[in-house]
């Protein structure tokens, strides 16, 4: 038996949109208002260039490098980079799992709200119509309380797109709906842009985002958050960029790319800044109050805040709010389309099957799994488990990968000549630093401030039985998971690579040319 050939991308673009659509996702319009804003508004700014120029971009570069010249899903590509490498592929696998379970779910709501908002149906009361009529929220953390049928049958919507997109494979599939999705999504996204800073008291609202708070500058706080947010948003640390760029074809500029993609996701992040908070100015404005008053985290801001707004729109309420919680529906497919692949393709790499058997014994399973946050205690665990896997999961797995590559395995000079050999700019000496030290300087400090903050103060307002059951054990046993799957060895076939050298790229562009 050999192994399937691996499919490739159509064209550059046909890439660029499906790493853009991957990065651009809930994290962009569901987290990164509250943040910056929690985190000193326009001073947040700087932390958050720092983060994006030092870990974004440069992790994201090498991220491609992997996967391109390794040509596989992230066990198989960090296999063949070392055989003592392969756990650390599986474990950002195990995270990538953990959050489509839950990410599934979030972009299942916004399907629900799509709908909902053509008939404003959460009428005048929408924190009750979220909690109470919509998700029958249980009061006691921890319980189950039943399926909510109104969460179940979008989630199955969800799942059936992302698995039928799947089936398609990787140009047929995954090129052709990010080609549909991310320029609806733009385009959608400035008509709802555009409205919002035309709105009455829009630039009370940008005031208050944009206003700096520069004291937030010297507290270490900001810059943990700055960092936590890049590496969520740029879905990098979790395996997909990897698996991503192992279908470009040979001719490739991977720096580029990372460029373009890493601006192209920050340049949304901050549209969608911009979006919210010219929409939160009119909020107050109208009345009456602060815009503090009026700001909320991400489940809050997205699901209650935003159909407040809605309500008080002075014409169209119903079309923009189809807008914007279509937006958000296409930026989350998009990314969760990314997410669910990774694990699909390192399945498949592992088990040498066809993409169809990997998507369908791996996609339905996790589908089901999913279903523990469209419970009527759900709510409760989606939040734990995401704070734990961000905090402790993508932080962690962020940190060994630079410290493995750079100063263990002392491969980053290697994949630095891999990327140069084929990309029209060249990877200079800030690359090297910024992985070998910046980045791996200031993640440990953000692992050991989540962890200090996580054991002093805990995780919200929940028990610690449940926050031990649902955020520490999740947190553990994704790294146990990827210690304990890289123990099973691999078909000698499927590790042999063909030579994919930088001499072999330039005779290939030799050739070609
Ligand atoms: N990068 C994706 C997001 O921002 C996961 O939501």
């Amino acid at each position: 038996m050999s192994q399937p050939a691996r499919e490739q991308w159509g064209t550059r673009a046909g890439f660029l949109l499906a790493a853009i659509g991957s990065a651009i996702g809930l994290g962009n319009i569901w987290r990164f208002p509250a943040v910056a804003y929690d985190n000193g508004g326009g001073a947040f700014f700087l932390p958050y260039v720092f983060a994006l120029l030092t870990a974004g971009i440069p992790l994201l570069a090498l991220e491609y490098a992997i996967g391109h010249r390794f040509r596989g899903s992230a066990p198989l590509a960090f296999r063949r980079l070392h055989a003592r490498a392969e756990w650390l592929g599986w474990w950002q696998i195990a995270i990538s799992l953990v959050i489509a379970s839950y990410y599934a779910v979030i972009v299942a709501w916004a399907g629900s709200y799509t709908v909902f908002a053509a008939t404003e149906a959460w009428a005048d009361d929408p924190e009750d119509f979220f909690f109470g009529s919509y998700l029958q929220q249980t009061a006691e953390a921890g319980a189950l309380g039943g399926l909510v049928p109104a969460v179940v049958v979008p989630l199955v919507a969800v799942w059936a797109v992302v698995l039928i997109v799947l089936l398609r494979g990787v140009r047929r599939g995954i090129e052709l709906a990010n080609r549909i999705m991310i320029p609806t999504l733009v385009i959608t996204f400035l008509v709802l842009v555009v409205r919002a800073v035309s709105l009455p008291g829009a630039a009370g609202g940008l005031d208050a985002f944009f206003r700096p708070d520069f004291a937030g500058l010297f507290d270490p706080a900001v810059w943990v958050a700055a960092y936590g947010q890049i590496f969520f948003s740029l879905s990098i640390a979790f395996a997909i960029m990897i698996t991503y760029a192992s279908y470009l074809p040979r001719r490739t500029d991977l720096t580029g790319s990372g460029m373009i993609a890493g601006f192209a996701n920050a340049s949304f992040e901050l549209l969608a800044g911009i979006g919210v908070f010219a929409a939160l100015g009119f909020m107050a404005a109208t009345q009456g109050i602060a815009v503090d008053e009026v700001v909320a985290d991400g489940i809050g801001l997205a699901f209650v805040v935003f159909p407040e707004i809605l309500s008080t729109f002075p014409a169209l309420q119903g079309l923009f709010g189809v807008l914007f919680f279509g937006s958000l529906l296409l930026a989350g497919l998009s990314s969760l389309i990314s997410i669910v692949q990774t694990v699909v393709a390192a399945v498949g790499d592992k088990l040498g099957w066809p993409q169809r058997r990997a998507v369908l014994v791996t996609g339905l399973p996790l589908a089901a799994a999913s279903l523990l946050y469209a419970t009527r205690g759900g709510v409760a665990y989606l939040d734990v488990v995401d704070y734990f896997i961000n905090g402790f999961g993508i932080a962690a797995a962020g940190l060994v990968e630079v410290v493995l590559i750079a100063w263990v395995l002392r491969t980053l000079d290697r994949l630095r000549r891999h990327a140069d050999g084929v990309s029209d700019m060249r990877l200079g000496w800030w690359w090297t630093i910024a992985l070998g030290v910046v980045t791996p300087v200031m993640l440990g400090y953000q692992l050991l401030e989540n962890l200090r903050t996580a054991v002093l103060a805990g995780y919200g307002d929940y028990p610690v039985a449940f926050q031990a059951g649902a955020g520490w054990v999740v947190a553990a046993a994704v790294l146990v998971a990827g210690l304990a799957l890289a123990r099973q060895g691999w078909r000698a076939d499927v590790l042999q690579l063909e030579d994919f050298t930088v001499e072999a790229d330039r005779r290939f562009l030799k050739d070609a040319s």
